[in-house]
């Protein structure tokens, strides 16, 4: 059967802003092939769409995603994981050019972290818990519960998760500068769609300049970086959106971007 007959991934768009829902709440959202092929093709849909602005990626109360999963990796021999599709789809997931908020309740471990960080920044419910548990199976992390999870929240504290497999809870998170914000968990997935609507309502040339340009401070040194924002920074300035943006606030009315 196929992802999409399967309903793994629910999507909603209500204005410019994209809602994908991982649907497995009977394995607590595991990322099994299925499930991550389906939300890297709902991205590149809602690449090439230019009504969607923004996208939120949620799970449920309990759980945002509770890892890979492990019943579908016990099958898989070495040979599969050379030729596992999963790695194309992390590698679209985190290439996605307009931004993503996490809107995280519940248990967001293994892969299930290693895709809210995928995200651009994570909303968190209280309830929430962050880990990369995959140590006590033998096995590590593998799409970027090492590497990003070092870059946002140091050596320390990434060195600690990843080698106790501990998991952190909402408010240590936000002490770590895993997420961004921590809410009632009621509340995660209205705040997101909310930040996400607004973050929808700006030019979209300038939005994605900023997340290309932040996301190149993670790769180059500064010098580098500094000279890829400005240059990024003359291109957005020769769009006609500029010139909107600036008229509206000197005539005191609000733009109307066109992405052009
Ligand atoms: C497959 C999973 C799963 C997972 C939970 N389930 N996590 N199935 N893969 N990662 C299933 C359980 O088998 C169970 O189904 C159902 O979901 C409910 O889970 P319970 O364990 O009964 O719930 P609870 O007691 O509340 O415990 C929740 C939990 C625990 C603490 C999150 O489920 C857990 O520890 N899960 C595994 C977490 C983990 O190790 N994640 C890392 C995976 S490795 P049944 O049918 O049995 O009732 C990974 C590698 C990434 O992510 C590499 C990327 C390339």
């Amino acid at each position: 059967m196929s992802a999409a007959q399967d309903n793994l991934i629910l999507a909603a768009q209500v204005g410019r802003v994209l809602t994908l829902t991982l649907n497995r709440p009977q394995a607590l959202n595991a990322l099994n092939t299925a499930l991550l092929l389906e939300l890297a093709q709902q991205l590149a849909t809602a690449e090439q769409n230019d009504s969607i602005g923004a996208v939120v990626i949620t799970g449920s109360q309990k759980a945002f995603a509770a890892g890979a999963d492990v019943k579908e990796m016990a099958q898989m021999n070495a040979v599969d994981l050379h030729r596992d599709p999963r790695v194309q789809a992390w590698a679209d997931i985190a290439r996605f050019s307009k931004p993503i908020i996490a809107a995280v309740n519940g248990f967001c471990l293994g892969g299930g972290c290693e895709l809210a960080m995928c995200a651009d920044y994570i909303i968190a419910g209280h309830n929430a818990s962050f880990g990369q548990p995959e140590v006590k199976l033998g096995i590590m992390p593998g799409a970027g519960g090492t590497q990003r999870l070092m870059r946002l929240v140091g050596p320390a504290k990434a060195k600690q998760m990843a080698l106790t497999g501990a998991t952190l809870s909402a408010k240590q998170a936000l002490q770590a500068g895993l997420v961004a914000e921590v809410c009632p968990a009621e509340a995660t997935l209205d705040k997101a769609q909310a930040q996400a609507q607004q973050i929808a309502s700006y030019a979209p040339i300038a939005v994605a300049a900023i997340k290309d340009c932040c996301n190149k401070a993670l790769d180059v040194e500064l010098n580098q970086g500094l000279q890829y924002e400005r240059r990024s920074y003359c291109v957005v300035s020769s769009s006609e959106d500029r010139n909107e943006g600036i008229d509206a606030f000197l005539n005191k009315r609000k733009p109307t971007y066109q992405n052009r």
